[in-house]
């Protein structure tokens, strides 16, 4: 357990006090309890003072003493006690709390951290320049079967590599954290085993929920409908290039007409996509097949395992390629990617010529960092 102190004097605000829409929480919150036991709101009061500055203060922590009529000193042992009260300014975009208790340890938190220190800054508590970013280490968050994990301000993303957590913190840095999925971060449900169920197999066990059992029975009737379609030869949204070989996931959809009950169907199973670029788009760039040595794009900054399986999916293996990309190729390419425009903002064209034309090294000279 870290020790726990107020913020130096020079960053402690004079006063606080809760805006409208807080002070209507905290009135409902205080009612919740027994006449006399009004103090039992500390907690939730402290939370609503650093959901609205962002973090506690020691003016915030005294207003909740007086609104509650306890003295002050049983409300800083509160806000001191509990790690989840921030006691000094923390990012404004996101605070980043890695767990490092055993099994994050184990899983591959103290990457994590390396990610922290290289993004954001070299020592927990202080932020980044700009003073959106910040990150501390914590005890278990209690999503360890997901480890390692990351909590930023009320949410968790689990099953993290370095990758995934550099890609996240630069979306919270664009001001998009909320384009990011919460939870797992490997497609795997909730906390389900990640090689499949090794127990409860049959259908009766586990299909017991409602949208199980829905999702069957749309893909069912999918299923049934799809076989009265019309359906053209495989090739008929054969790619750019013939070496590339099309995963399913870029397929054109256009050339399968579904039936009606298809449709529908479908859309009860699964929430629609955005429509991806076409395939036989000239602005889509030039493709190769895959060469005996690929370049690891995973070192561009937003490049996870993620994108680089797409990039390859569209034939793109080298540095080379994605440094020749010009901008209505960028913007094609953008329309494969889940969360839109980070090729622009972590300029992978000239992240991509450093590294084409010197490796780390060049990558090094140019950035004055290593590529995460
Ligand atoms: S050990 Fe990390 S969440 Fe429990």
């Amino acid at each position: 357990m870290s020790v726990r102190r107020l913020a130096e004097a020079s960053v402690q605000p004079a006063s606080f006090a809760f805006n409208k829409a807080f002070t209507a929480q905290a009135k409902t919150w205080i009612k919740k309890y027994p006449k006399g036991r009004e103090q039992s709101a500390v907690i939730p009061l402290l939370m609503l003072a650093q959901e609205q500055d962002g973090w506690v203060t020691k003016a915030a922590i005294e207003h909740v003493a007086d609104m509650l009529d306890m003295p002050y000193i049983r409300a800083l042992e509160v806000a001191t006690f509990y790690t989840q009260f921030q006691l000094k300014p923390v990012g404004t975009r996101a605070h980043i709390q890695v767990c490092g208790t055993t099994p994050c340890m184990l899983r591959g938190s103290e990457e994590l951290m390396d990610v922290c220190r290289s993004k954001i800054h070299h020592d927990q508590f202080h932020t980044n320049e700009a003073g959106t970013l910040s990150w501390e280490e914590v005890e278990c968050l209690g999503a360890c079967v997901n480890a390692p994990m990351v909590m930023i301000f009320k949410d968790t993303y689990e099953d993290l590599t370095p990758e995934r957590l550099a890609e996240i913190i630069d979306l919270f840095e664009a001001g998009k954290g909320e384009q990011v999925k919460t939870g797992p971060q490997t497609g795997r449900e909730f906390s389900s085993p990640l090689t499949g169920f090794t127990a409860l197999k049959d259908e009766k066990s586990v299909l017991k929920t409602t949208r199980d059992k829905e999702a069957k029975a749309a893909s069912k009737a999918a299923r049934a409908a799809a076989t009265e379609a019309t359906v053209p030869p495989s090739n008929a949204a054969a790619p750019k290039t013939d070496a590339i070989e099309t995963s399913p996931a870029v397929k054109s959809p256009s050339k399968v007409k579904a039936a009606p009950a298809a449709e529908k169907a479908a859309s009860v199973a699964a929430p629609k996509a955005a429509a991806k670029p076409s395939l036989e788009d000239k602005n889509r760039p030039a493709g190769i097949a895959r060469p005996t040595a690929v370049d690891d794009l995973k070192l561009i900054s937003g490049v996870g395992p993620k994108i680089e399986g797409t990039l390859h999916e569209l034939g793109i293996f080298t540095f080379a390629q994605v440094a020749a990309w010009k901008k209505a190729e960028r913007e094609w390419v953008d329309g494969y990617l889940n969360f839109k425009g980070r090729i622009e903002r972590d300029d992978w064209v000239k992240q991509a010529k450093a590294l084409a034309k010197g490796g780390v090294a060049e990558y090094i000279r140019v950035f004055g960092k290593k590529p995460v």
